[in-house]
């Protein structure tokens, strides 16, 4: 079966966002599977409202996705899973902080940033990834500099990103494909095996306060479930963690 995830890879050498330019070319050029990538990013985002500073060097990339269902947050954590899977491939061991967050030794080194579009009563995911692969470190701001890092200075090699997009790519298709076949269940345990957060103490910043516990699982909804020390049990699905 041809794969659908990066059937169509359009290229750009600098765009706002690829997020932006994927939902500009949404069910023109771009279809379900398409991928914008850019060499850099003028206004490149991050979470929460956050700049993501894309220097050339890094990968900027958005997977445009027509889900079966509207799981959003599910398909929000599975997407971190194949940046991952790449840097592993690279002897990066690196390991996801939920719900998204790529990192290594602490420091990150990748990042993923799912939206939702309705068109045309079309529902659409542009699941925009970033991830620090030949970045400068020392052209990223001081504040981000000292929190992350790079796969090559990690790894000490310089792998292209045209290759790392092809490895990563390949297996987006498979967890996305999974994603539309699989229980959720099975997900979330895939998505798991791959998630630092289980079993640390944390703190998780959310619109309601902060909430503090041993992260024990992901749901199959892709909450994270916090278990304090009078053993009670809170479903957290949005927020920002932090070792507690
Ligand atoms: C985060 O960790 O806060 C998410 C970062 C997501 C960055 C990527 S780079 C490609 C795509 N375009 C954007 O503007 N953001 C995402």
């Amino acid at each position: 079966m041809e794969p659908r995830v990066g059937r169509k890879v359009l290229r750009f050498d600098a765009v706002e966002s690829t997020n932006d330019t994927a939902k500009e070319l949404l069910g023109g050029e771009a279809d379900e599977g398409t991928v914008i990538v850019a060499d850099r990013q003028v206004a490149g985002r991050g979470r929460h409202g956050k700049a993501w500073f894309s220097p050339p060097g890094g990968l900027y990339c958005s997977v445009v996705l027509r889900p079966d269902d509207t799981n959003v947050p599910m398909l929000n954590l599975i997407s971190g899973m194949p940046v991952v899977k790449a840097l592993r491939h690279w002897a990066v061991l690196a390991t996801l902080k939920w719900p998204n967050d790529v990192v290594f030794r602490n420091r990150k080194i990748g990042g993923v940033l799912c939206e939702g579009v309705y068109r045309q009563d079309m529902f659409w995911v542009v699941a925009g990834i970033g991830v620090n692969t030949n970045t400068p470190l020392d052209r990223l701001p001081a504040e981000v500099r000292t929190t992350a890092t790079s796969l090559k200075a990690e790894a000490d090699v310089e792998v292209s990103n045209e290759e790392f997009l092809e490895y990563m790519l390949r297996e987006f298709d498979k967890v996305y494909r999974a994603s539309q076949s699989s229980a959720r269940s099975v997900l979330a345990r895939d998505y798991m095996a791959l998630c630092s957060t289980i079993r640390q103490r944390v703190a998780v910043e959310t619109a309601q306060g902060t909430v503090r516990g041993t992260a024990i699982e992901v749901t199959s909804r892709g909450a994270l479930v916090l278990l304090d020390d009078e053993g009670r049990r809170t479903e957290v699905v949005e927020g920002t963690v932090t070792l507690a």
